[in-house]
């Protein structure tokens, strides 16, 4: 059985980089494997669109251009050039891992990359395989799809028994072309192998191999188990106005939104007065809805519990989480 297993997945290789040479995307970060650039692009994928994320690469690489600069950077600046990606750990990550890196050198294998703040397996496998040329296979959720499709495997793909079990067949098969092979795998779920009842079959360079095709079950994989509801939380915010400036707090050092800025926030209604506007909003975070009601108020002088800024200030210095951005609109 395994036999076969490995044999199979022998032969879509080839084929799947050929595939990719002819039809990958153009994408800033594939313009060289230099590692900076591809660790900064990989930790922005995290959890984030490929579309979403070019633009914020291009100014990030722009505005810090190697690891030194980033280093030598403050974090409100970091996490400002960060401002609308969400999951700010990440940014502050990533300005850690840089402080390291300045210091003792980048590294140059697996368990050096994976050391790095903010780097977990799957991040870990594809700056190796892209950056460092190194046979580490880099598999998520679109990897895990493709893969499960391939070999019609029932497996569950919510635990990390799945990803250990594709690492491991991968591991086996990896070409020395390993930047590419792992991006292919990536471009396949991506532009092909859809997920939702989407898949272009027609155009897949594996139709002839796919074992969830040639049963006609491909929308069967990947197989997962039961999913968990997002825990829903009613928001107060407070956009309070005392002339020319607005009232921000920054969040706690842990948890959500850990560390920012924003607009004061209650789990209850406050009173502040007189109401200019109010408005609703929702927010969803991966296991958190925000259900979100605005309040615009006029105060009549600056209570120093709280960080006043003009509207200047809030857009050019203070990371705003998106969470927050439709009540920007009330800034004047
Ligand atoms: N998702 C994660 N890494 C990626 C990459 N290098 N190219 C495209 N999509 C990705």
């Amino acid at each position: 059985m395994k036999e076969r297993e490995d044999a199979l997945l022998s032969e879509a290789v080839p084929l799947l980089l050929e595939w990719y040479r002819l039809c990958r995307r153009e994408l800033p970060w594939r313009e060289n494997t230099e590692f900076y650039r591809v660790w900064i692009s990989e930790i922005m994928l995290q959890q984030t669109r490929v579309e979403a994320v070019k633009g914020y690469f291009l100014r990030f690489v722009e505005r810090f251009p190697s690891v030194e600069a980033l280093a030598a950077a403050d974090e409100e600046e970091v996490l400002k050039a960060w401002e609308g990606l969400g999951y700010y750990s990440r940014a502050r990550n990533l300005h850690r891992a840089a402080k390291q890196m300045a210091k003792e050198g980048i590294p140059q294998d697996y368990a050096g990359v994976r050391a790095l703040p903010g780097v977990g397996d799957y991040t870990a496998g594809a700056i190796c395989s892209i950056a460092c040329h190194l046979p580490c296979p880099a598999v998520d959720g679109n990897v895990l799809r493709v893969l499960t499709r391939l070999f019609a495997s029932p497996v569950k793909i919510d635990g990390a028994k799945a990803r250990k079990e594709f690492e491991a067949r991968l591991k086996e098969v990896y070409p020395p072309e390993a930047g590419e092979f792992c991006q292919a795998l990536m471009e396949l779920g991506a532009l092909v192998c859809l997920p939702n009842g989407a898949p272009l079959c027609g155009q897949c360079p594996w139709r002839a191999l796919c074992r969830a095709h040639a049963a006609g079950e491909e929308t069967k994989y990947p197989v997962r188990g039961e999913k968990k509801e997002r825990r829903i939380e009613t928001q107060f915010v407070y956009v309070l106005r005392c002339g020319e400036r607005y009232a921000l707090v920054k969040r706690e050092g842990t948890g959500l939104l850990a560390g920012l800025w924003q607009f004061p926030c209650y789990q209850t209604e406050q009173v502040f007065a007189p109401v200019l506007a109010t408005m609703r909003a929702k927010h969803v975070f991966t296991h958190v809805e925000w259900h979100m009601t605005g309040i615009l108020a006029e105060v009549p002088r600056e209570t120093p519990s709280f960080m006043w800024a003009t509207k200047e200030e809030i857009k050019t210095k203070y990371a705003l989480p998106s969470a927050f951005r439709p009540f920007a609109v009330w800034l004047e």
